[in-house]
């Protein structure tokens, strides 16, 4: 795309990563790299050998959240907390989601422009999610600056948020405990593993899982299929003379920006990928970015192609930690992009202001995204 003269995208480095070093060693010898989608996929679903138990610290709750565990604990936690996310459960959703983007767009009509990124797809998902948990969505700022620096590259902002956000998720437990509401973190306090309440550290580290998971990838995910829309006229075009190619649009941009690049696992035994022996205690950086544009998977894969069909994607995970919010995600940003298509179809990125990434390896997140509505 005209945007990417400058490899904002790395697509020309996974490339070569695919072609000469699939499975690499960091400089360090601590971690691989991992290219290949065949080899992308057995790291996700194989998970007797990549594992993703955490080392928990009282430093990082995260370390307790479903997203780092192994079975058995996994199960439990998963059938626990999917509950919150049946299609039923997303499906109703739908009004509450549809009247804040509008709310959002109306906003922005009064200046003409916006952000893409500050007025729109950060603060939706933001305020679906904060309602969700039952916390006020005053704090709005402040969480967008959290989940910011949890995904950022700066270890000392990733440590003094999770403290944070620590004290603040557990001051909202304890009152829940004594004043349940109609709430996720009601739900969370009230739960029983085998008779057992869970511990403070898990329920933090859940809601700070979900405020992350459910902000940042969805605010990205938003943001790039607007940027794929307006860099391809017939691909908009296509959208505005039929809605329901919508759904695959989003598809293609889960597999064509990869808002999450990569994750992480570590080596639980010993073993051989691709001739490159991994050791017990290694890491891995499973590079979904680049398995979502494996030649040997994606016909003609650098093409944003919106009729793709199948499009197995690994945009969100595969095996047991498939993204729990996934359903969530497709429908804000099916609404999302329905909206602004329907209300300001000539949309235009302005072409004045060079896009640039935020400090993130994990995320394909951009700083800006200035539009002229009309
Ligand atoms: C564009 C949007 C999204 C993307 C690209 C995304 C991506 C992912 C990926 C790749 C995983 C797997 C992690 C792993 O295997 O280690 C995951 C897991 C997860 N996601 Fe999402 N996600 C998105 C939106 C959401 C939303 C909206 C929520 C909730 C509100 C959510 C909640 C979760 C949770 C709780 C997990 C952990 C599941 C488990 O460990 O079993 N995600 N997501």
């Amino acid at each position: 795309m005209e945007w990417n003269k400058n490899g904002l995208l790395p697509l020309e480095w996974f490339k070569q990563m695919r072609v000469n070093s699939p499975v690499i060693e960091s400089e360090n010898n601590l971690v691989w790299n991992v290219f290949k989608y065949e080899d992308v996929k057995a790291a996700f679903t194989n998970y007797d050998i990549f594992s993703s138990q955490g080392s928990p610290s009282s430093e990082d709750p995260l370390e307790f959240s479903i997203l780092r565990q192994d079975p058995p604990k996994h199960r439990q936690l998963r059938k626990l907390v999917s509950q919150a996310f049946t299609p039923r459960v997303i499906e109703s959703l739908t009004p509450k989601i549809q009247a804040i983007t509008t709310s959002l767009l109306d906003e922005a009509e009064k200046k003409g422009h916006m952000d893409a990124i500050a007025d729109f797809s950060s603060p939706l998902p933001i305020t679906v999610i904060a309602e969700m948990l039952g916390v006020s969505i005053e704090h709005r700022e402040k969480f967008k600056e959290w989940s910011d620096a949890l995904v950022g590259d700066h270890a000392e902002n990733f440590y003094q948020c999770q403290r944070e956000m620590s004290e603040y998720f557990s001051v909202i437990a304890e009152d829940r405990r004594r004043h349940p509401q109609e709430d996720l973190i009601t739900k969370l306090v009230q739960a029983r593993i085998d008779n057992d309440h869970l511990s403070d550290m898990e329920i933090i580290g859940f809601c700070i899982l979900l405020l992350v998971a459910g902000n940042e990838t969805t605010t990205n995910l938003i943001s790039s299929a607007m940027l794929g829309i307006d860099s391809l006229p017939e691909v908009r075009a296509q959208l505005l003379a039929d809605r329901t190619l919508i759904p695959g649009a989003i598809e293609e941009t889960f597999r064509y920006f990869s808002p999450v690049q990569l994750m992480f696992r570590h080596v639980k035994e010993d073993t051989v990928l691709r001739g490159q022996e991994l050791k017990k205690g290694q890491f891995i950086h499973i590079w979904m970015a680049s398995a979502n544009h494996d030649e040997d998977v994606f016909e003609r894969p650098e093409e944003f192609n919106i009729h793709r069909n199948p499009n197995p994607h690994l945009g969100l995970g595969s095996g047991i930690h498939f993204c729990l919010g996934s359903q969530l995600a497709r429908l804000e940003s099916k609404i999302a992009i329905e909206t602004l298509l329907e209300r300001f179809p000539n949309y235009r990125r302005d072409r004045s202001t060079e896009l640039t990434r935020m400090d993130s390896t994990m995320m394909f997140a951009l700083k800006e995204l200035p539009i002229i509505l009309k």
